[in-house]
């Protein structure tokens, strides 16, 4: 089968994973991509399957709307997905996650396109369900003054806009909802600026600099941490929609598995990261520290405190389950940056910052 797959945001977590996983697996299918850069995709440009801009895409509106047309299936996977800019920027969230994704959302109906439609586990919020089901449970906010909740709600509000374009119009779509994806790749480690990654490379990052591991409110909120290559496996089987059966549905993508404390993750950080001679000084160096949210985030923050996913839809209809387990995924994510060129002299000088 051949399909033509564009990828908005092909530079990001997601989308330079998907991206590769395709070029490399699927040997009929082509990639348009647009990003603002291209730093995560290494020599995929030089494929010719692959047809990149560097771009924006509130900028370069017509290029997007013309390869909405050319393509089969959409993949709009431009947002800011991080807790820290929720409260500090929460109408850039709106702009970006909102706005202008709506705009593809409407390309999407308007051109007859499949969308594959990144939603999120903070959908469901503070839901009192132990475990999240895509068609039960509720979704929960705080209070508007609780700013964190612009990006859920905005995803929410998409979800039920591309719901309502499919019964009205027949749009055919996915919703997927990433639980904790982690990996190579998700927000940069080396970044100096502590509180711009979200937790997992926020920890790995305290690793490089030799700072303490701040837990936020004590650490014992719960996430379901999700290796990416399980959550591309789950995207292909998406894309390529066999008989129909990923139409007009929607599907957790996560790890119950892997559903750990945010103290125990900076534990195993710490551990694992031992196994690497390059990082063993700085991780036995390393201390965990207790931190308020409000010391950490601000007073617009609120958290979530057990994310555990249903993954019955994506088990029976996709055929697929997650098989990366907590300790497999820290130690991969690591091994791919140790292995970085020139990644022990950055390492060293950054200790030394
Ligand atoms: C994430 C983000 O909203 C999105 O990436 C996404 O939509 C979704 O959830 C997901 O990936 O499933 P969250 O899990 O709260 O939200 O994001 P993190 O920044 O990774 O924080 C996880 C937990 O670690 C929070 O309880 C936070 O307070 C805590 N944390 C974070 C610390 O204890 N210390 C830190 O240094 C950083």
């Amino acid at each position: 089968m051949a399909l033509k797959i564009m990828i908005l945001g092909a530079n990001g977590f997601i989308g330079s994973a998907l991206t590769g996983a395709i070029l490399e697996r699927r040997s009929g299918w082509e990639v348009y991509g647009i990003d603002l850069s291209d730093n995560k995709l290494g020599d995929l440009p030089k494929n010719d399957r692959f047809h990149f801009v560097e771009g924006d895409i509130t900028i370069n509106r017509e290029w997007v709307e013309y390869h909405v047309k050319k393509c089969d299936v959409v993949v709009p996977l431009v947002a800011i997905a991080n807790p820290a800019q929720y409260v500090t920027h929460p109408l850039r969230v709106f702009e970006l996650d909102f706005e202008a994704n709506v705009e593809v959302v409407r390309h999407c109906v308007k051109y007859g396109k499949r969308l594959l439609f990144p939603s999120t586990s903070e959908i469901y919020g503070m839901s009192p369900d132990s475990v999240l089901d895509e068609e039960t449970s509720p979704l929960v906010y705080g209070p508007i003054n609780k700013q964190r909740w612009i990006y859920a709600a905005c995803k929410q509000l998409l979800d039920r806009v591309i719901y309502a374009y499919g019964v009205r119009d027949n749009l055919d779509y996915t919703l997927f909802r990433p639980f904790n994806f982690i990996g190579p790749n998700l927000d940069n480690p080396e970044e100096p600026k502590e509180g711009s990654s979200r937790v997992f490379t926020q920890f790995l990052s305290n690793v490089l600099y030799r700072r303490p591991i701040k837990l936020v409110d004590g650490g014992s909120q719960k996430r379901s941490f999700t290796y990416i290559d399980d959550a591309i496996e789950c995207l292909l089987t998406i894309i390529e929609n066999q008989d129909g059966r990923a139409s007009r549905r929607i599907f957790n993508i996560g790890n119950p598995g892997n559903c750990i404390s945010i103290r125990d993750l900076a534990q195993r950080t710490i551990r694992i990261a031992q196994e690497f001679p390059v990082l063993r000084e700085n991780a036995r160096a390393i201390e965990i520290v207790d931190v308020s949210a409000g010391e950490y985030y601000g007073k617009y923050y609120q958290d979530i405190q057990v994310r555990i996913p249903n993954i019955e839809a994506a088990r029976r209809d996709l055929g697929w389950a997650p098989s990366t387990d907590m300790d497999t995924a820290i130690r991969r994510t690591i091994d791919f940056y140790v292995k970085q060129e020139g990644f022990g002299g950055r390492v060293a000088a950054l200790t030394a910052i």
